[in-house]
């Protein structure tokens, strides 16, 4: 064991006693010691590390393994680096409350840990913010709007609509929705072509059914997995398409043997960010007009876009042609699991046959009361009020990077809920890691990567910004930011 005073004192503000073991490489052994140092809690949260050279002057070592020390347990969220502020020990979230502990003991759980002499990181503390995508603000659903729309609706709903149900869905709500989604989204139809369904999961499994989308689907190269595993239990097998930054390449559905079906996400890609390039929602139209095939036009978030006019329907330029799929998932709550498709007129039939002979899915009542909230405004409104809110927590989120971590690329952030950070080759686990210890919960993009995907691997993390309520934003995005790993030379900045 070698014993060192780090006298940096001027910057820590007080001694710091390390001791490295002999064994192992200094790199290994400085970490350790640094570990043991941030546990045992004489280096306190936020205290200003020294910089490379002090400490590799005092400890004996060269300049790069401090420096290579340091750079690790920023990845590893022990540390944070920020440009300006120098490297300093991270702050932690607070621990569960005895109580909690005492809860999860008597539930079978992991007792709580002993506070020193242990070896190795502590395992990372339970979740104390999420930035995990997928929702929207559970709090800014529209209660008294929707409320007011239901009493309405109930009101005014004819007796037979108590009936068992046309399997299409009510009319009054595809009239609603033919109506809403020309002028929003571009869409052409009528309501005839539309059915109702619960949300786009089903849609997606009612059109695997179908066999039109047999035997194989080409998807893009990252994706939902839950959606594909769904597709898979169909007896589809999916295909991944290449995705670059203008979307997926769809001009090579050509070459793809036994592919009947595109599932795309045009206006927003998903997760990665971007719009389909023109070019590519032409080419993915013109190979289903040439081949029979079909494109499924996953619109999830189409409304919710900040910086310029939405991205208008693919559908549009071949309603014959194209699938397109809609849900409130994103606009007001996955819960109350209401989507719709707008087919093309020789699908509907088909589609209505594996639907089943009444409408077996999606209540009545919430049919009707989305109908009224699109007609009498509320649902513009609503859409409206919420791509304001939206806009300033993406707003927020980019301060926060250009500040504490301006090396981090940010990109998908002129639409929807979440936002992808390129990360540098190779890190995307270790922030994961880092991120975890500091209580966030959060995705990383190879989550999403099709298996099969030939396309180069991203590394990044997808920022969901929509949910944590106002009061803890910040906090999240400052556990966030202390997650990232340090600028690209592998340095953090001492
Ligand atoms: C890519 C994508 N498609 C579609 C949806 C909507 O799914 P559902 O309507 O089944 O909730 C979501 C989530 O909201 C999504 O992330």
């Amino acid at each position: 064991m070698v014993d060192s005073w780090v006298n940096s004192a001027e910057i820590l503000g007080s001694d710091l006693h390390l001791e490295l073991t002999r064994a192992g490489s200094r790199r290994t052994a400085l970490m350790a010691a640094l570990r043991e140092a941030i546990r045992d809690g004489r280096l306190a949260p936020d205290t200003r590390l020294p910089p490379y050279r002090s400490l590799a002057a005092d400890l004996g070592i060269a300049r790069n393994t401090v420096a290579d020390a340091y750079a690790e347990l920023v990845a590893e969220g022990w540390l944070t680096a920020r440009q300006g502020s120098g490297t300093r020990v991270a702050s932690r979230p607070a621990p569960p409350s005895p109580g909690r502990r005492a809860a999860r003991r008597e539930r079978g759980g992991r007792p709580p840990l002993p506070t020193g002499g242990r070896r190795g990181p502590r395992p990372a503390p339970r979740p104390v913010h999420s930035l995990l995508q997928g929702q929207p603000d559970a709090a800014s659903f529209p209660r008294a709007a929707w409320l007011a729309s239901a009493r309405r609706a109930l009101t005014a709903a004819p007796n037979e609509a108590f009936g068992p149900g046309d399997p299409r869905g009510r009319p009054e709500l595809r009239r609603a929705l033919a109506d809403y989604l020309a002028r929003a989204r571009g869409v052409r139809t009528d309501p005839e072509r539309i059915v109702v369904c619960s949300g786009f999961a089903h849609a997606l499994r009612l059109l695997g059914e179908t066999r039109l989308t047999r035997p194989r689907m080409a998807v893009e190269s990252y994706g939902l997995a839950f959606h594909r595993s769904l597709l898979r239990s169909a007896g589809i097998r999916t295909v991944p398409l290449p995705l670059d930054a203008d979307g997926a390449l769809t001009d090579g559905l050509a070459d793809l043997d036994g592919v009947r079906a595109a599932l795309l996400t045009p206006a927003h890609q998903f997760p990665t960010g971007g719009p389909l390039h023109p070019g590519r929602r032409a080419a993915a139209v013109a190979w289903a007009r040439e081949s029979g095939g079909l494109v499924l036009e996953d619109d999830y978030d189409g409304e919710l876009r900040y910086d310029r006019r939405p991205v208008g329907a693919v559908q549009g330029l071949d309603p014959d042609r194209v699938v397109y799929l809609g849900s409130v998932s994103k606009s007001l709550s996955p819960a109350l699991r209401l989507g719709w498709m707008v087919l093309p007129d020789h699908l509907v039939d088909r589609l209505l046959a594996v639907k089943g002979e009444r409408e077996g899915w999606t209540g009545v009542l919430d049919q009707l009361t989305l109908a009224d909230f699109i007609e009498s405004g509320g649902y513009d409104r609503h859409v409206r009020r919420m791509r304001q809110h939206y806009r300033r927590r993406r707003d927020q989120l980019v301060a926060a990077l250009a500040e504490h971590a301006p090396h981090i690329r940010v990109s998908g952030i002129a639409a929807g809920l979440h936002a992808v950070l390129e990360l540098p080759p190779g890190t995307e686990r270790s922030a994961l890691r880092a991120a975890a210890w500091q209580g966030l919960a959060l995705d990383g993009l190879g989550g999403y990567r099709h298996p099969e995907a030939t396309t180069p691997r991203l590394d990044g993390l997808v920022v969901g910004y929509a949910t944590p309520p106002e009061h803890s934003f910040a906090e999240a995005l400052d556990a966030l930011c202390r997650a990232l790993p340090p600028e690209t030379d592998g340095r953090p900045t001492p």
